[in-house]
């Protein structure tokens, strides 16, 4: 998508959507548990939760794995200016991480923000799955929207103000049979103290993955050790209710 090339608009969208990302580091952390040295983060983008992460996690060596250039050139700067000294980056798609990582094992990999749904193709999902149970060593942790209480289709437009910009996103989608949901956000960025305005149209096909198919693709030797609904852990997951769907596998 277009809007992951553009690091300052994908923070704009990022921040005002999801406003508490604060919580999802607590969260990592608290399920991780200072029991890991290495860590994959898969679609890191430019550090959302590594960078705050290796500040708390200091003996942990954080590895950023992205397709986005652009967001991994922003990584690299925070990592520099912030004077970090355990955070790695990749530039990558997820497709490929069986080969760009072939040789290589992290005790931890997470996926945060409904973005490992961007690897569509069966295939390549099964040999990514793959990859993860036996480079991954202790902990896999993904986060996607709850899909189940999604509606089979929606059009749905919002204006909102945010950090002295008008961001007027219009999402539309369909949703198939087996959580494979396609269409488009068309993105509005209006710098109010410029007047400069900058549009971005990003078609999307995700494919939300049920929690018993992740068990499946990550075979036997693992076992999922919870299923949230929130990051505050409150709430176990719902399929009705719950906002999110966050898995927590652990190897047996
Ligand atoms: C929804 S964003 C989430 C980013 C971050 N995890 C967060 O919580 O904000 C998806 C991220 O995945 C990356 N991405 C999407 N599809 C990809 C693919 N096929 N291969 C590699 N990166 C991809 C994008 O560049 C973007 O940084």
């Amino acid at each position: 998508m277009e809007i992951y090339k553009n690091p300052e608009l994908f923070n704009l969208w990022r921040e005002n959507h999801e406003k508490k990302s604060n919580e999802e580091v607590q969260f990592l952390k608290s399920i991780l548990n200072n029991n890991i040295d290495s860590l994959l983060d898969i679609g890191g983008a430019d550090g959302v939760h590594t960078i705050p992460l290796s500040k708390e996690m200091k003996k942990v060596e954080f590895t950023i794995y992205d397709g986005s250039e652009e967001l991994i050139r922003n990584a690299k700067k925070k990592i520099s200016e912030q004077n970090i000294s355990n955070v790695k980056t990749q530039v990558g798609y997820f497709e490929n991480i069986p080969q760009v990582l072939a040789d290589k094992s992290f005790d931890a990999a997470i996926s945060m923000w409904t973005t490992i749904t961007y690897v569509n193709d069966l295939k390549k999902r099964k040999e990514l799955y793959k990859w993860l149970s036996e480079n991954i060593e202790k902990t896999i942790i993904i986060d996607q929207s709850n899909f189940y209480n999604y509606p089979e289709s929606d059009l749905s437009k919002s204006v909102e103000i945010f950090k002295n910009y008008e961001i007027r996103t219009t999402r539309q989608y369909t949703m198939y049979e087996n959580y494979l949901r396609t269409g488009s956000y068309t993105f509005n960025f209006k710098n109010l103290n410029t007047d400069e305005e900058h549009k971005i149209y990003d078609p999307e096909i995700v494919q939300f993955i049920e929690p018993k198919e992740i068990d499946k693709l990550l075979g036997s030797k693992w076992k999922r050790t919870n299923t949230f609904g929130s990051y505050d852990q409150k709430d176990i997951f719902d399929k009705k209710n719950s906002k999110r769907l966050i898995t927590i596998h652990e190897q047996k």
